[in-house]
């Protein structure tokens, strides 16, 4: 193998100007990138804690929820997602998780690593349980935590979560869902749903850059947090007892996050002041922009997306009732070198699209439509692309096809 020339340290980071029209990280705003470069103030500056409680108050209404715990985990939605587990669920407890994808997947592996027992149903990537499935599976396990995904971005599908809270509480249980790839391009109604507690990330349809995931928790799943506060000792006064089974993780314990961002603004790590200003912002803009009037951009530019593939003669994966707004599965026609695509895509038009994982991975394509890239000169550009690149990797794409079925979506 040969060792790539090394380039020299001393040179400025300097990436290539990139549309990002992948599953996501997809370029920020660049209002979010402004508001990252804004100065530091100190950890408990009352502009940094006024700043905080307005992060609290902007993802209630991103989540629609009144939940008073709403905060950040500093990490990307994967921290998120653990946080939430890990500080629901004890050891022994039984979650069921039904698994639409592979970030189903991920969540059976921490919720494992929890100490849970964990139960699975599947469905077929490329579909959506119905609730009848899932409140079956609900009255075999008993769990105390129903664990699932909205947006799976492995598939594209967006499974509804309307029916399950009802279900979940019926039963016991908390629902929980990771909304990283569906929030801000999908409709999410918290509270009207019954989700207990989501977690979620920025770098999809909230338009910026990966790094911080948003938590919000219902009253009942604060419960369990409270159920095993244990505070650290050299912070903790003569009021603080240890109850329950402690949180296994220290960084991602809630229950302590919870009092670091409620009014005793108990110390626990140092808030990531510019992750924050970013994830402000990016709930700023939606706020401003409306949440269904974001989900509707979404919606029309996935439309005009999908319209432009499948005028390009490509086929859509996947069951096309339940596909997210903000991400299409393209299936890599026969003969045609998928890798090659994107690396032409990359290479010739500065595009990135992605392909997928498991038993996805080589056979579709990725092409979002989300967040600061949802927007009609996007759309076209990529399409544009993807038609000459199609062309020169031996498929037969009528010219100006995509282009113009975009435009007919947006007319
Ligand atoms: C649905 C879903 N959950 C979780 C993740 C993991 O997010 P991160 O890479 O920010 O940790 C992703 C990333 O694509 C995702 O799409």
């Amino acid at each position: 193998m040969t060792t790539p020339p090394r380039r020299p340290a001393s040179a400025p980071v300097n990436p290539p100007p990139r549309l990002l029209m992948g599953p996501g990280p997809v370029n920020a705003d660049p209002r979010v990138l402004r508001a990252m470069s804004a100065p530091l103030v100190g950890q408990y500056d009352p502009v940094m804690t006024g700043y905080m409680d307005e992060t609290s108050q902007l993802y209630r209404e991103v989540l629609r929820t009144s939940n008073e715990a709403t905060v950040l985990v500093d990490g990307t939605s994967r921290a998120g997602i653990e946080a939430a587990l890990v500080s629901l669920l004890s050891p022994g407890d039984r979650v069921l998780v039904p698994v639409l994808g592979r970030f189903g997947h991920l969540l059976r592996e921490i919720a494992e690593r929890c100490g849970a027992q964990v139960h699975t149903i599947e469905t077929a990537w490329g579909t959506v349980f119905e609730p009848e499935q899932v409140e079956a599976a609900v009255r075999r396990v008993r769990p105390h935590v129903v664990a699932l995904v909205q947006g799976d971005t492995s598939t594209t599908m967006n499974q509804p979560l309307e029916a399950l809270g009802e279900i979940a509480h019926a039963h016991g249980a908390l629902l929980y869902a990771d909304v990283t790839a569906s929030l801000g391009g999908n409709t999410f109604a918290m509270d009207d749903w019954g989700v207990d507690v989501a977690s979620a990330g920025l770098q999809k349809c909230l338009g910026g850059p990966s790094g911080s995931a948003p938590v919000s928790l219902s009253p009942a799943a604060v419960a369990v947090l409270d159920a095993r506060r244990h505070v650290e000792h050299g912070i903790r006064d003569e009021h603080d007892e240890d109850h329950g089974v402690r949180i296994a993780s220290n960084y991602l314990d809630l229950a302590m996050i919870l009092d670091y961002w409620g009014p005793r603004r108990l110390n626990h790590h140092t808030e990531a002041t510019s992750m924050l200003y970013a994830a402000r912002e990016c709930a700023r803009l939606l706020v401003d922009e409306g949440m269904d009037a974001a989900v509707e951009r979404h919606r029309l530019h996935g439309a005009a997306m999908l319209a432009g593939v499948q005028a390009l003669g490509l086929r859509v994966f996947g069951d096309l009732a339940h596909r997210m707004n903000n991400v299409v599965a393209v299936e890599i026609p026969d003969g045609v070198d998928g890798d090659g695509v994107r690396a032409a895509m990359l290479e010739d038009y500065g595009i990135e699209i992605g392909t997928s994982f498991g038993p996805l991975h080589g056979r579709v394509w990725r092409i979002g439509t989300m967040g600061h890239n949802a927007r009609r000169d996007a759309v076209l550009t990529t399409l544009a692309a993807l038609e000459q690149v199609l062309r020169s990797a031996g498929a037969a794409p009528v010219a100006g096809s995509g282009v113009g079925a975009a435009r007919e979506v947006y007319a």
